[in-house]
């Protein structure tokens, strides 16, 4: 069989919102054969994959039996399920330890100094299953790292890499707007943010992915967080959050060489625009911005809906990040797979006419 006719028989496992955009992918891609569906939702189980993602029948049903799914015979797994540090990092091994490859954005991202036994668990369950694991997703895992290191091939000096990641929450309604503390008092989220400054850290392969690739050595990070005020009830998918309550946050983390900014990622979340302050950063998107010469702006939005408006597609494009990657993961050497190491990636199955 040649290259281009190969197949992968893929697993999906957990169908939120990133595993349903992965799902629909794998069963309309020629390249990839669905054999297993993976769920937590009693409602899901024993559904036929199709009927989760509005697509005909597949013959494939979901389970919730997580030990049948690592004793089936696949060739490469989607996780994304809700991220469960302990057991995240357990599934993700003893999938890997059963032969079958890894693609995730949950979890311990890519390998990284800040979680030096997660990166050897997962490099010594590669080498028990002679698999592969990838850690990718919007960002972390695409906006903030392998995008922005391309697009400094445009330059001939690089000063900072800025990446900003802009979101209305009211437009773009996601189940975190809760769990993040929209809604909360000001002072109490100040003190207590729901991103702790440590989430930094999860970040950080993709800050260093850049600095390294640039020569450059990451001194220290720094932190910033500052929220905004609802100016009236604002009431969301999700719930309400009062006036005076947090409607707008802002963080930034600054990752420092030789004592100047190299590499500074922004999160500008809001709710609407009856905010005190209101950021001004347009609609959802993220923005690249790269000091220097000659200076750079990218800016990585969805395809414009029907009202005009571009929406964010962070949760698809997390999912789809992974499974355009699937034939050169399965295909690559065991361990772990970082975009550095795949070079470019030729997605295979996209045109379809
Ligand atoms: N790197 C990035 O850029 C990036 C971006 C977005 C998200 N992510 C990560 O991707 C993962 C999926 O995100 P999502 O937006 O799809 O989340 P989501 O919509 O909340 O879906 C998560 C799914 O996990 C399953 N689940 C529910 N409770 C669970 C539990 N207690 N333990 C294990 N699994 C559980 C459910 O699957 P079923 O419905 O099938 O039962 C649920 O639908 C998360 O870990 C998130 O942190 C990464």
């Amino acid at each position: 069989m040649s290259e281009s006719e190969k197949t992968y028989r893929v697993i999906q496992w957990a169908t939120g919102t990133v595993g349903k955009a992965a799902l629909k992918y794998f069963i309309e891609n020629p390249v990839t054969e669905l054999v297993g569906v993976y769920v937590t939702n009693p409602e899901k189980v024993g559904k036929d994959a199709g009927d989760l993602v509005g697509l005909p029948r597949t013959g494939v049903t979901a389970t919730n039996d997580a030990d049948a799914i690592i004793a089936m015979e696949a060739d490469c797994v989607l996780f994304a399920p809700l991220n469960m540090a302990a057991t995240t990092l357990d599934l993700i091994c003893r999938l890997l330890a059963s032969g079958k490859n890894v693609i995730s954005p949950a979890g311990p991202f890519l390998p990284n100094k800040w979680f030096p036994d997660e990166t050897a668990r997962i490099e010594a369950a590669c080498r028990a299953g002679g698999s592969s694991y990838h850690g990718c997703g919007i960002h972390p895992g695409f906006s903030g790292d392998i995008l922005p290191l391309t697009l400094t091939r445009l330059m001939s000096r690089v000063d900072c890499v800025e990446v900003t990641e802009i979101i209305d929450k009211l437009r773009n309604p996601m189940i975190y707007t809760e769990v993040m503390g929209f809604g909360a008092d000001p002072e109490e989220l100040l003190a207590n943010p729901r991103r702790s400054p440590e989430t930094y850290k999860y970040f950080y392969s993709s800050m260093a992915m850049i600095a390294e690739s640039l020569g450059q050595t990451i001194e220290n990070v720094t932190v910033k967080f500052e929220v905004s005020r609802a100016l009236k009830d604002i009431v969301h998918p999700h719930g309400v959050v009062k006036a005076g309550m947090v409607g707008g946050q802002h963080y930034e983390w600054t990752a420092w060489v030789e004592g100047a900014p190299l590499v500074v990622y922004h999160f500008y979340w809001q709710l609407g625009e009856d905010l005190d302050p209101l950021w001004e950063e347009g609609e959802a998107r993220y923005r690249i911005v790269i000091k220097g010469d000659p200076p750079l702006e990218c800016h990585l939005m969805g395809g414009k809906d029907a009202d005009g408006r571009h929406p964010f597609l962070g949760l698809p494009w997390t999912g789809l990040v992974g499974c355009t990657v699937v034939p050169q993961i399965c295909d690559a050497a065991p361990g772990v797979v970082t975009h550095l190491d795949l070079g470019v990636v030729q997605p295979r199955g996209l045109v379809r006419r």
